[in-house]
């Protein structure tokens, strides 16, 4: 072990099937068809379509000799009544083989359509951890976000429309058998997204290198895809070159191979709620959280400290608090050269609602791996500073 860390002494790493690089999203047709599938649900959203990349993959799919479906009825923060209507949209149509294609509303549409195409019932009924009993179809999982992490994940989200919340549905079965990442998609997101989602990647990976569930595996890409959104998130934002681009959609893939296996803490367990309660960008309360939620962190995870400022691009020659001021100094700068946002207020959320947000955020599965503990006083503390 090394010196002044501590890891768990069992665990397991899960990933899937991993495809990457540029141009490869003309290659989805072989990953589904290598999956025994005939007839493919393309699970994807307007926007996506109008890019074109629906059209490269529904190509790819018939040059597979694949019959395809496209479902696009999918909104930001995927919704339980949409991934119903896809569920039913797969079995009245017959298919065997489901192809996300998107960010991670679509990725996770496509989870939750999964998941009622096989085992049936309402999405409501899955909420939690391994509450799913029979084998999902085939997934292949194609990420246009540089963010989400859902294509390697073994979570979905789904917003639940009566309940006006973010459903966290957690279990291994929902990782999908291939990940396929082409750095080209990212040339037709908009500016605010590439900001907004590289934030939700680097939350993923500095909450699941300070998770209780970390360990060496998961550090390693957690630090990997911290170094590379300090290189690269700044640049992409601005001057949107591949390099950096690509670079992203990398710090995108480690990131989420890290929290899908260490879990994620409190900038989740917040930005859930809100999300829900608001429909704002994911990645954009990441954002404002994430500088708050560190620097509650600190006293929870000194000696983590000098490998995360590392990790930011700055030696700290092993003193913990020359770390931590690093750690709090970067990720300020990444937020402000970039323009990501710097208050909830900004993104239109209410005072009011803080305390309802703090209560909520206590029952949230992930922050049950938060490295210090945080009871409903404590995480509005949080909310009224980031507010
Ligand atoms: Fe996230």
């Amino acid at each position: 072990m090394e010196a002044g860390k501590t890891y768990l002494s069992h665990y397991k790493f899960e990933v899937p099937e991993i495809v990457f690089g540029r141009g490869l999203l003309s290659r989805v047709g072989l990953c589904a068809r290598r999956l025994g599938g005939r007839k493919v649900l393309l699970v994807t959203d307007p926007g996506v379509r109008r890019a074109g990349w629906a059209d490269v993959a529904i190509r790819s799919l018939k040059r597979a000799d694949l019959e395809v479906v496209c479902f696009d009825d999918v909104t930001e923060n995927p919704k339980d009544v949409e991934v119903a209507r896809g569920a039913e949209e797969y079995r009245r149509q017959g298919a065997d083989v489901i192809v996300g294609l998107g960010g991670g509303s679509p990725m996770d549409a496509a989870k939750g359509i999964a998941i009622l195409a096989a085992n049936g019932g309402r999405i409501q009924d899955y909420e939690g951890s391994d509450r799913i009993h029979r084998p999902l179809p085939p997934i292949v999982l194609c990420p246009t976000t540089c963010g989400t992490g859902s294509d390697v994940s073994q979570f979905a989200i789904i917003n639940d429309t009566e309940r006006r919340c973010k459903m966290t549905i957690m279990s291994r079965t929902v990782a999908p058998d291939i990940s396929l990442t082409d750095p080209d998609t990212l040339r037709t997101l908009p500016e605010e997204y590439v900001c907004s989602t590289a934030f939700d990647a680097l939350s993923h990976a500095v909450e699941a290198f300070f998770s209780v569930a970390a360990t060496s595996l998961t550090d390693v890409h957690a630090i990997r895809a911290v170094r590379l959104l300090s290189a690269s998130l700044v640049p992409a934002v601005r001057e949107r070159k591949d390099g950096d681009l690509e670079n992203l959609a990398r710090a995108s893939l480690h990131a989420g191979m890290a929290f899908s296996n260490a879990l994620l803490g409190i900038v989740h367990a917040l930005a859930h709620p809100i999300g829900g309660l608001y429909g704002v960008g994911h990645g954009s309360i990441n954002a404002v959280l994430l500088p708050q939620v560190i620097r509650y962190n600190l006293s929870a995870v000194t000696e983590k400290l000098p490998e995360l400022a590392w990790g930011l691009g700055h030696r700290s020659e092993g003193d913990a608090f020359r770390a931590s001021e690093i750690v709090q100094e970067q990720v300020d700068l990444l937020i402000d050269r970039s323009g990501a946002p710097r208050s909830l207020r900004r993104l239109g959320v209410r005072e009011e609602d803080l305390s309802l947000v703090a209560q909520r955020a206590v029952e949230d599965t992930c922050i049950l791996t938060a490295p210090r503990e945080a009871g409903p006083e404590e995480l509005q503390e949080i909310l009224v500073r980031a507010f």
